[in-house]
C-alpha cells in the first residue's frame, strides 16, 4: 500500500493535512482579506476543519460570497448541497444566507470511480471513501447556530433522491460528488430547477477528470457550451446560470 492509499484509509491522517493546509491558506488569505471578513472567516473555518469539511478556507469564503449575493440580488431559491460528508460546507452556507439548505447524501461514503474517472483517482480511492454522518452535519449546523427547520438531511443515492425531492427552486447547487457518474446525475436531475441568476459550484472540476467531463459534455450538450466558468482555485469553479 502506497502512502496515498495509506492516507486516504487512515481519515484522521487526511484530517491533520486538510487542518494544516488550511491554516496555510488562512494565512495566505490574511494578507489579501480585509481583517473585518478574514477574522470571521478563521473562527468558522477552525469550527469546521478538519472535522465537518474537507472544503478549505478559500472555497468557503467564495461560497459565503455566492451566497450574500443571492441575498443582495433577492434571487430566490433553496440552497442544494450534493455530497456533504459533515455537512460543514452546507452549514456555512446555511449560516450566511435566509434560505432552506439541502444535504444530499449517501453517508455510505462515495461510490467506486467508474470508466469515465481518472487513472489516478480508479487507483486510489476505493468505494465507502468519506462516509459521512448525519449526526455530524446536525452538529456542524448547530456549531454555527443554523437551526434545524432550515434544513433538510436526504439520506441515499442521488440517482433514488434526487427525482423525487420536493424542491421547487434552486438558487445555489453546489456539486462536491467527486465523480464523474454523481455530477452527472446531479447536473441532468437538479440544473431545470436552478434559477436564472443562481449559482452552481463545481467543487472539483480542476482537480478530477470525470467531474470535468461530466460538467462539459452537459455543458454542451444542454447549453450549446456558453456556461463560462469562473475559477476559485485549483480545483472549485462556479458559474451563474444565463
Ligand atoms: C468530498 S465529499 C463532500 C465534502 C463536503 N462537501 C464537505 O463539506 O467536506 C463527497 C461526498 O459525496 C457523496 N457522494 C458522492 N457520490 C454520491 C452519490 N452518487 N450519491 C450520494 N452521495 C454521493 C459521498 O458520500 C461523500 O460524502
Amino acid at each position: 500500500m502506497n502512502i496515498v492509499k495509506l492516507g486516504m484509509r487512515d481519515l484522521p491522517l487526511f484530517e491533520g493535512a486538510n487542518l494544516l493546509r488550511a491554516v496555510r491558506e488562512l494565512a495566505g488569505l490574511s494578507v489579501t482579506t480585509p481583517f473585518r471578513e478574514w477574522a470571521p472567516l478563521a473562527r468558522i473555518c477552525l469550527t469546521l476543519i478538519p472535522r465537518y469539511t474537507m472544503v478549505l478556507p478559500r472555497r468557503l469564503l467564495s461560497l459565503r460570497h455566492l451566497v450574500e449575493d443571492l441575498e443582495t440580488r433577492g434571487i430566490s431559491g433553496d440552497i442544494v448541497e450534493c455530497g456533504s460528508w459533515n455537512g460543514g460546507s452546507a452549514a456555512l452556507m446555511g449560516l450566511y444566507g435566509s434560505r432552506k439548505v439541502w444535504v444530499f447524501d449517501s453517508f455510505e461514503g462515495l461510490p467506486e470511480p467508474g470508466e469515465n474517472d481518472g487513472e489516478w483517482e480508479r487507483k486510489h480511492y476505493f468505494k465507502g471513501w468519506s462516509q459521512g454522518d448525519p449526526a455530524k452535519v446536525r452538529e456542524a449546523f448547530r456549531k454555527l447556530g443554523v437551526p434545524t427547520e432550515r434544513f433538510e438531511i436526504v439520506k441515499g443515492w442521488f440517482d433514488r433522491t434526487l427525482p423525487g425531492a420536493p424542491i421547487r427552486s434552486i438558487s445555489l447547487l453546489h456539486v462536491d460528488a467527486d465523480w464523474y457518474e454523481s455530477v452527472k446525475t446531479v447536473l441532468e436531475t437538479l440544473y431545470a430547477k436552478v434559477e436564472r441568476g443562481g449559482f452552481v459550484v463545481l467543487d472539483d472540476y480542476g482537480r478530477f477528470e470525470g467531474c470535468r467531463k461530466a460538467f462539459d459534455e452537459f455543458n454542451r450538450a444542454r447549453e450549446g457550451g456558453r456556461l463560462s466558468l469562473v475559477k476559485v482555485d485549483s480545483s472549485a469553479y462556479y458559474f451563474r446560470r444565463p
